[in-house]
């Protein structure tokens, strides 16, 4: 997969994978897309200790060590599962930003996760322990169950066959009762194989340059 680092309109990193046409987060910020969608509308409508996060498409690893700061800032544990298919090489991970410009990611800790090894537990800190998964979203098989999940595959346009009920209703058996799924797509026909799944689907307001987004809730 040929892939390049682009700046966003708020100074943050993303990837560009050209064959796809496509990129990580928002050129209007990925800061601002990740905060708003995986931090504000997911991680702080739960609050639960120790919280067990999924992460679908693990990527930069910006959701995580957006997580992680925060988790800190609430003190309490979470347990991090993280699938990637195709994980960004040391000489892409090398190079993001992410440490420069947000304030309070321990120091060294994104290129700690990125070297991390895979299908193994790894303790980030003493209170954020992480697992990666290298697999295909279709087959993984993440140990356990779930309080949220952030579905952070490529857009449903990009990659429809990432986007269906059979995925969704894997989904629903991992998340815990009154667990949450936040996705920054609003999506007529995601809302509804959502719904077809058992989720209960709220529109919830976008960041920048998007209406609406989704939170699923298991009910
Ligand atoms: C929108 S990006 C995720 C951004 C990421 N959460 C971050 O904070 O940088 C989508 C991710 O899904 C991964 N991916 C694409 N196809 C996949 C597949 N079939 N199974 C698992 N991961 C896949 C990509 O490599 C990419 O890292």
């Amino acid at each position: 997969m040929e892939r390049e680092l682009r700046l966003t309109e708020d100074g943050s990193h993303t990837v560009y994978v050209t064959g796809l046409d496509e990129s990580y987060h928002s050129i209007h910020g990925a800061l601002q897309e990740s905060m708003h969608v995986f931090i504000n509308q997911g991680f702080h409508t739960i609050s639960r200790s120790p919280m067990h996060i999924l992460e679908i498409g693990l990527g930069t690893g910006l959701n995580m060590m957006l997580t992680l700061i925060e988790s800190e800032k609430i003190r309490i544990e979470v347990y991090y599962h993280a699938v990637e298919k195709y994980p960004l090489e040391p000489a892409e991970f090398g190079q993001l930003n992410f440490e420069r410009i947000i304030d309070g990611i321990p120091s060294g800790s994104l290129l700690k996760m990125h070297e991390a090894p895979w299908g193994k537990q790894f303790n980030l800190t003493e209170s954020f322990s992480i697992y990666k998964e290298q697999s295909d979203i279709r087959s993984m098989d993440p140990m356990g169950r779930f309080d949220l999940v952030y579905y952070d595959a490529f857009a449903p346009d990009k990659q429809p066959q990432l986007w269906t009920p059979n995925i969704f209703s894997k989904l629903y058996e991992l998340i815990n009762p009154g667990g949450i799924l936040v996705s920054y797509t609003a999506k007529g026909s995601v809302r509804r194989d959502l719904v077809s799944c058992g989720f209960k689907v709220e529109r919830v307001p976008g960041p920048p340059g998007k209406w609406e987004m989704i939170r699923a809730t298991r009910i």
